[in-house]
């Protein structure tokens, strides 16, 4: 299994992995076009030249950086490819220099294990939820809103470096 960053010709394959959560409205629907503008954003688990897992790391806003299209083909459920996807997001979004990663999901557990808090949504930024119009559950979202602060390595800082081991 290898986890990489998404090439431009696999935008098709991506959004056909979204297709399947999009209907009952677990991962919000977006067009091939939008996927493939934001190619770059997207993370791809790949197993025998097949794209079986996607995301996307959202950086666009000031010091957030928001997971999204978490999805994974259900032939590799439970294997921790989810768990890895989320992983790299969070590794890109400190080099990125964001200061806290977010999600809106029903894949609390996953979150939680990860060290994401639940948060109540008014927390985050209104701008976030310019993206809930095409969700079929914007009126009534019942997603949970989760943040993961992000805290740099300092190697100047004896003291951070003695609390991570
Ligand atoms: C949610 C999803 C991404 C999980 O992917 P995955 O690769 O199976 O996840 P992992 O193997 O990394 O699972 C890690 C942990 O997440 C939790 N988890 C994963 N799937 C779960 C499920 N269906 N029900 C309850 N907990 C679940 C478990 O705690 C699991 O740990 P465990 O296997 O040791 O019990 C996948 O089921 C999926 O694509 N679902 C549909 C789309 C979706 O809801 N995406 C999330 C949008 S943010």
């Amino acid at each position: 299994m290898m986890i990489r960053s998404a090439k431009l010709e696999e935008a098709e394959a991506i959004q056909n992995l979204l297709l399947r959560y999009t209907e009952n409205g677990q991962v919000l629907y977006r067009p091939l076009a939008e996927i493939e503008a934001h190619i770059d954003d997207f993370i791809v688990a790949v197993h025998d030249d097949k794209i079986v897992g996607a995301c996307s790391l959202k950086t666009a806003w000031d010091g957030l950086a928001e997971i999204r299209s978490l999805c994974i083909d259900p032939g590799y459920y439970r294997q921790g490819i989810g768990t890895a996807l989320v992983r790299e997001c969070v590794e890109r979004a400190l080099v990125k220099g964001r200061e806290t990663a977010f999600v809106l999901t029903y894949a609390v557990s996953l979150f939680e294990k990860l060290g994401f808090k639940t948060v109540d949504k008014s927390m985050l930024p209104m701008k976030v939820w310019n993206d809930c119009q095409g969700c079929i559950h914007q009126e009534r979202c019942d997603e949970t809103a989760m943040v993961l602060p992000l805290f740099p390595l300092s190697k100047s800082d004896p003291a951070t470096l003695a609390e991570t081991g």
